[in-house]
């Protein structure tokens, strides 16, 4: 975890950025073709996005208008669960907006209850053809994880799932670990809500680092991918400056200990 370039090998042997963009909620058209713009300036090299955020193109033509390689960019997008009866044509048309013939990641968007098993299937035959590098999954739990292997072969390479020290998501951590499945941090920042804790104030204060510096930094020091929004150059820029400094234990516990089942994706 040295630097913005530092990646985590996936079960699949592809190496994924540890810190990306996430682009949900930036609109469509020049605010995101901007923020990746910006992101790929300051050096990340991994965006995440999704069928259902309506900005795959844009994040197509920013890295298209960027001039660095296809190659040296890590790029998620998602299923959405009403297309997870027809996950082939979703995912082409997925690769027709972004501009693509690959994709680095591709996650089954929420543990819907019907067509998961169905999606995953499709999944496996794109992974096998090449088309996605890797595949995996997001907002799922180790036992719908456990209910998904037991019709498949391909272990998930990602689960993405709310992660900050507000919702500290241990056991699935340590669950997701021992499978050999990466976890990876959406609204790390718990959206602003809790950004401004006290707490996490006090902290950053006593390394001259902003609060959500330390957020990313702590998610980071667990071993996560981590994928901060941010449409501010000044934030994007911010948000990647977490190379240079370590949590101490202490300061990782008491970090840990503000875990209050948040939910900030849903207040
Ligand atoms: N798989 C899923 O179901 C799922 C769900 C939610 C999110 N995600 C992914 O995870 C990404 C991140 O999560 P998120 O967008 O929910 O929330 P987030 O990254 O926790 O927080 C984003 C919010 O924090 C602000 N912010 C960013 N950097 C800041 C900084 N340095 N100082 C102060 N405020 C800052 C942003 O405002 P500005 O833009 O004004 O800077 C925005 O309001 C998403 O974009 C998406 O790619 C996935």
């Amino acid at each position: 975890m040295y630097s913005l370039q530092s990646t985590a090998i996936l079960n699949t042997g592809t190496a994924m950025p540890l810190l990306g963009l996430g682009v949900y909620q930036i609109p469509s058209g020049q605010p995101t073709i901007q923020a990746v713009l910006w992101a790929l300036e300051a050096g990340y090299r991994h965006i995440d996005t999704a069928s259902f955020y309506g900005n795959e193109a844009d994040v197509g033509v920013a890295i298209r208008s960027s001039g660095i390689p296809r190659s040296e960019i890590f790029v998620t997008t998602k299923l959405w669960p009403t297309d997870y009866f027809r996950a082939e044509a979703a995912c082409r048309s997925s690769l027709r907006k972004l501009g693509f013939d690959y994709l680095d990641l591709y996650l089954l968007h929420w543990a819907s209850p019907i067509g998961k098993r169905q999606a995953w299937a499709a999944l496996e035959r794109l992974y096998r053809a090449g088309t996605c590098r890797a595949i995996g999954v997001s907002n799922f739990t180790t036992t719908q994880i456990d209910a998904l292997s037991k019709s498949s072969s391909v272990v998930p390479a990602v689960n993405q799932v709310e992660f900050s020290p507000f919702r500290f998501q241990k056991a699935l951590l340590d669950g997701c670990q021992t499978k050999g499945i990466q976890l990876e941090a959406y609204s790390p920042l718990t959206r602003g809500k809790r950004l401004f804790d006290p707490r996490i104030t006090a902290i950053a204060e006593s390394y001259g680092k902003s609060n959500a510096q330390v957020l990313i930094r702590w998610s980071l020091q667990h071993g996560l991918v981590v994928i901060p929004k941010s449409s501010s150059q000044k934030r994007i820029v911010e948000n990647a400056n977490v190379f240079d400094f370590v949590l101490s234990d202490a300061d990782m516990a008491n970090l840990d200990a503000l875990d209050e089942n948040y939910r900030a994706l849903f207040k």
